[in-house]
């Protein structure tokens, strides 16, 4: 039956992000079933979840509290439009939302997936500097390895160029700002005695064209696509006094990091910082169904705000927008959040794993550990003095990745980047066996591609 399933898979499917080829002589892993940490596949064996099911899953799988929550709403309303209509749980995660953040945000505009949340952000920038007669702020800011999307809005945003090379002639002309990359610091220096010194060429650009700039957007203190890029949060308070000094909207995309992942509910608050817009989905439903959300200042919301034929309306929306399900979700998430406050647990159970991970450093291909909250990654480079990269034919994730499966656990590098980005209801059981079967992994050089010292 398995064989059957994964023949048809072949036939069939296309998956997201994935060389089909890499699968034409191996079958693709067929999750049957989900508890807690863990997937199973029809044979009884299991994988830890390392990576939270694309960086969603917050409580573990198959939270009763979530489950039922989901059940009692399809008792009542599957779907409806939020066009003219609303309904309950629509509006009882928006009072919810707003109270989490901070007090500049206090308008909800639903959609169904981390592209569209950032979508509707710098669209509502755009028009909203349209309607108050700013008509030359038309230039958005972005950051070097910043990633919001596979939307043509986002990708022209994006600065992951191995991801959207080839839409290139497409996407709409925008600023990037160099990546707060410590590691590979763009300006040469040393964190320990620099002074954010990659900011200067924001400040420059924002000097000299600021007034034709509607936005900037960033990832809050992670830029996780691009390689678990994990910056100081000095950065993204002086971005945020840059940008309100220049009249300019900051749109945080929380996409990622919102919910507990980074040991607070939003990555937001370590700096401080009160943006414009927010841009939250993945841990919005604790990753049990697609919704997304945009949260916007009473300002932006006002300048849209006029008789309709002064033709202010914000023409944007998709047929899911708000589904009632995935509110369902959203509000019993929050409910676990309540009722078992893992933020108690995370005390624990973050520096715990920040400290056992950082073994991993005495190996000679393991170059730079990050961590923030429950997310540690390490990039792997061929020669630790020079930080000289596996190149993109090493392809040195690929071989981790399956070895990974021979030991039970989803582990799916980025480049030359292992991670682990885990549930917040992880326990230190179960991060310590993951790191033993990590370092089982990481610690053969067979299974490090492209290592020949
Ligand atoms: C920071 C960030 N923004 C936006 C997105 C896009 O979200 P989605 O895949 O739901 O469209 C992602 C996805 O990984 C992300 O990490």
């Amino acid at each position: 039956m398995t064989k059957t399933l994964q023949e048809k898979d072949k036939q069939f499917l296309w998956h997201p992000y994935t060389q089909m080829k890499d699968y034409a002589d191996r079958d693709m892993l067929l999750v049957d079933r989900a508890h807690g940490i863990m997937l199973f596949d029809k044979q009884g064996r299991s994988y830890f979840d390392t990576i939270s099911s694309w960086w969603c899953i917050l409580h573990g799988h198959n939270h009763p509290i979530i489950k039922e929550e989901i059940r009692k709403q399809l008792e009542r309303l599957e779907q409806v439009l939020l066009a003219g209509t609303t309904h309950e749980p629509a509006i009882h995660l928006a009072e919810k939302l707003i109270g989490l953040m901070p007090s500049s945000l206090n308008r909800v505009f639903y959609s169904d997936n981390g592209s569209t949340a950032c979508e509707v952000a710098i669209k509502m920038s755009l028009q909203y500097w349209q309607h108050t007669g700013k008509q030359n702020r038309t230039k958005l800011v972005a950051v070097e390895r910043g990633y919001h999307g596979d939307t043509i809005g986002t990708m022209s945003l994006g600065g992951v160029p191995e991801f959207h090379q080839a839409f290139k002639g497409m996407l709409f002309d925008s600023y990037r700002v160099p990546s707060p990359y410590c590691y590979r610091c763009p300006v040469g220096k040393q964190r320990s005695s620099c002074d954010i010194d990659c900011l200067q060429p924001l400040s420059k650009l924002l000097a000299e064209e600021g007034d034709t700039i509607a936005a900037m957007i960033i990832e809050p203190l992670i830029q996780a696509a691009g390689g678990m890029v994990v910056y100081p949060a000095e950065y993204l308070r002086r971005v945020a006094k840059l940008t309100r000094e220049h009249g300019i909207h900051l749109i945080l995309d929380e996409v990622a990091t919102g919910f507990g992942r980074t040991g607070k509910m939003f990555a937001l608050e370590f700096a401080d910082v009160e943006p414009d817009f927010v841009c939250i989905s993945k841990g919005l439903t604790a990753g049990y169904l697609p919704l997304a959300a945009t949260l916007a200042s009473e300002e932006v919301y006002q300048a849209f705000y006029a008789d309709y034929l002064e033709n202010k309306t914000f023409y944007h929306g998709h047929t899911f927008t708000g589904n009632p399900l995935g509110a369902a979700a959203a509000l019993g998430s929050l409910k676990v959040f309540a009722e078992e406050k893992p933020f108690t647990l995370l005390q624990n159970t973050i520096p715990h794993l920040h400290q056992s991970m950082n073994r991993f450093l005495e190996l000679p291909w393991v170059g730079d550990l990050r961590q923030l909250g429950m997310i540690s990654a390490l990039e792997l480079v061929k020669n630790k003095k020079t930080k000289e990269p596996f190149s993109f034919t090493d392809r040195v994730g690929w071989k981790i990745y399956l070895q990974g499966l021979e030991k039970g656990l989803i582990l799916r590098p980025l480049g030359n980047v292992v991670y682990l980005w885990l549930p917040i209801s992880a326990t230190i059981a179960e991060i310590d066996e993951i790191i033993e079967r990590t370092w089982s992994v990481l610690s053969d050089p067979q299974n490090i591609s492209g290592w020949q010292c």
